[in-house]
């Protein structure tokens, strides 16, 4: 028997990535006590944690990061420090931004200020994204390239980024900054496209197509993140930054037909829409710094989807209460989608 001597702090770990990495560490980590913060905003659900709540090596705080009388002491008592909580949907930062710069900045500064003056915290990962480097026209970011949020969820979390890099260069804070690509899986909130994608064409519902649908996202299973998260913790290095990508960059409109294809659903399910404003064209990672510390993928993208798909048909426990149920999902969906007028470009049935 193992003894958990290991305290590590997992913020936002009611959401997707965070659960998944909750459930991934106390799995691989029987020295690790695990404690998730999370001040369970629409997007965090305490059915997300439901196979380790009651567990002795996991603690649940419901709590808000931006808190420093709620955060503080938890980062104190942490050696490792996961900070996946954020505002995280591009379409809600182009409505409301203020929750963003709030949680996503703010609650950053809190936290990295706690750990500024914990002796105890040797590793503060900063969940950072992709999206920092804004659209990428041709090749792959390097964890070298500027940074060039276009909308106000990546420009939060590069403002997070930056100052988790700060803590570090100024107050030698152990931060290790990741910027990962697209994330799919299990438990993704139905609003980011495969869940939502998935759950209508389940139900025989039209699926949104943003613009021209030539957008490229390069897809990475939340497992593979996780692994690679873990990894880092144990090989990273502090003050540096490390991209996580799939390998599989795909065009939305391929991803739906693929979807659709995968569900037996027919191609005139696809509703082409007005484009989001400022959509960035395509996202693209160079992970040849984090290969070089042993990490590969081993979700392939056609088994990795045909899984996904298969959860959320598994699993309407989980979302329809979401999508039928929670008033405030209904009303983002309808101020979403509700207006946006059906406009042809003639490119989503290619
Ligand atoms: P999510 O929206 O599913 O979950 C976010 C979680 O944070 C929720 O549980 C929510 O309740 C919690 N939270 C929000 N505000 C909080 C606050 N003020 N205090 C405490 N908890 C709060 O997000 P996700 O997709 O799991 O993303 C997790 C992290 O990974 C984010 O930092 C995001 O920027 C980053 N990321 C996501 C992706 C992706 O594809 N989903 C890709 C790269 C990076
Ligand atoms: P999303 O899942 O919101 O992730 P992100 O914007 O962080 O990359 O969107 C992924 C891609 O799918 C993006 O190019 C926008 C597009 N999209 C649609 O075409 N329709 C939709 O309804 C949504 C939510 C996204």
């Amino acid at each position: 028997m193992v003894e958990p001597t290991v305290a590590v702090l997992v913020t936002g770990g009611a959401g997707f990535i965070g659960s998944n990495f909750v459930l991934h560490a106390m799995a691989t980590h029987p020295e690790w006590r695990v404690t998730t913060l999370d001040k369970l905003t629409y997007a965090g659900r305490l059915e997300n944690l439901r196979d380790v709540i009651n567990d002795p090596r996991h603690r649940f705080v419901e709590g808000d990061v931006a808190d420093p009388a709620v955060a503080g002491p938890l980062v104190k008592e942490s050696d490792i420090v996961v900070h996946f909580a954020a505002e995280t949907h591009v379409d809600r930062s182009l409505h409301d931004a203020g929750a963003f710069i709030t949680t996503d900045v703010y609650g950053t500064f809190v936290l990295l200020d706690a750990a500024r003056q914990a002796a105890r915290v040797r590793r503060f990962v900063q969940i950072s994204t992709d999206e920092v480097y804004g659209s990428v026209e041709s090749g792959s970011s390097t964890e070298h390239d500027e940074l060039k949020p276009r909308n106000p969820y990546a420009a939060s979390k590069a403002g997070a980024d930056r100052l988790a890099y700060s803590y570090w260069a100024t107050h030698g804070v152990p931060v290790l900054v990741t910027r990962a690509s697209n994330n799919y899986g299990p438990r993704q909130f139905p609003e980011k496209i495969i869940p939502l994608f998935v759950t209508n064409a389940i139900d025989h519902l039209p699926v949104p197509l943003y613009g021209d649908g030539r957008h490229i996202r390069d897809w990475l299973h939340v497992e593979d993140h996780c692994r690679a998260i873990d990894l880092l913790i144990d090989k990273g290095t502090d003050g540096e930054v490390y991209n996580i990508g799939g390998g599989n960059e795909v065009r939305n409109v391929d991803l739906t037909h693929r979807i659709l294809t995968e569900l037996d659903r027919p191609t005139s399910l696809i509703r082409p829409v007005e484009d989001r404003l400022g959509h960035d064209r395509r996202y693209s990672v160079d992970t040849t710094k984090l290969q070089n510390l042993g990490w590969r993928p081993r979700h392939g993208f056609d088994e990795g989807l045909r899984a996904t798909v298969a959860w959320y048909r598994d699993n309407e426990w989980w979302w329809r209460p979401i999508k039928e149920a929670d008033p405030a999902y209904r009303d983002y969906y309808a101020t979403q989608y509700g207006t946006r007028t059906s406009h042809q470009t003639g490119s989503s049935g290619t």
